[in-house]
């Protein structure tokens, strides 16, 4: 198996290990709330009168989507590439009755293509870092900045400078696609969102946390880059 495949089943296994383990909303893993950058943005949609279309990408189990989907009037495109993900996204639609707001979509979000201002809101929580190379990253960047309306705001977070080490204390290739110190990660986001977009938020913090592989648990550091631009 070659690196991204590799790198691509253990993040499934560790994903799965958590969409099983782990109800949306209950204690105890990092499902157990939205994140507040996301919910800290949703009032300022309430304004538009008519349905705010989101895109988010890499949904998961619908953190974010269901949380939006409870309050605000949208309809919410989400791309996950594993089934897992949209098989528990669809019944936590259905059981925060949002159903008819929630398009769940199975594909990569490397081979999703965003139509140009289609979204009021894209969301890319954690899984630009799983793209399958920097040349995607960029060209993902560059449909999400075409990819919202005016006015339209695009919500990251992104690990970087990420390390792995296992149980025994053994530094290991971290199980991410992409790895960028997080000063470049900044640079290509700021480039790419320098004109025409306003900076809303930038914040940057480590965090360290445990994560689940084949081989057993790992512990992950990473600095989680955080950004908010508006289209002007
Ligand atoms: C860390 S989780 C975050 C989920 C969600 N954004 C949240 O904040 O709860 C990353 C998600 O992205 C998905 N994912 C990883 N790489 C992906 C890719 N290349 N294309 C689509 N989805 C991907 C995983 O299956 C997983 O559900």
């Amino acid at each position: 198996m070659d690196r991204i495949g590799r790198i691509r089943s253990e993040e499934a296994f560790s994903h799965k290990v958590t969409y099983e383990n782990h109800e949306l909303y209950d204690k105890g893993s990092w499902l157990s709330r939205p994140l507040k950058t996301v919910m800290d943005i949703l009032p300022y949609f309430k304004k538009y009168d008519r349905e705010i279309r989101i895109l988010d990408l890499g949904c998961g189990v619908g953190r974010n989507a269901i949380a939006a989907a409870r309050s605000i009037r949208c309809r919410i495109d989400c791309v996950d590439l594993l089934p897992a993900a949209l098989k528990h996204l669809k019944s936590n639609a259905r059981y925060y009755q949002v159903s008819s707001k929630i398009n769940p979509i199975l594909s990569s979000v490397d081979s999703y293509q965003i139509e140009k201002e289609k979204y009021d809101c894209i969301l890319a929580i954690s899984v630009l870092e799983h793209l399958g190379s920097r040349d995607t990253l960029l060209l993902k960047l560059h449909q999400i900045r075409e990819g919202l309306t005016q006015g339209g705001v695009f919500i990251l977070t992104m690990n970087t400078d990420i390390i792995e080490v296992t149980s025994d204390g053994v530094q290991v290739d971290p199980m991410f696609e992409i790895n960028l110190k997080t000063e470049e990660a900044a640079k290509c986001c700021e480039n790419m969102f320098r004109s025409g977009y306003k900076l809303i938020k930038k914040h940057s913090a480590t965090q360290t946390y445990p994560v689940v592989r084949n081989s057993g648990t790992n512990k992950l550091t990473s600095s989680v880059l955080t950004y908010v631009f508006r289209k002007l």
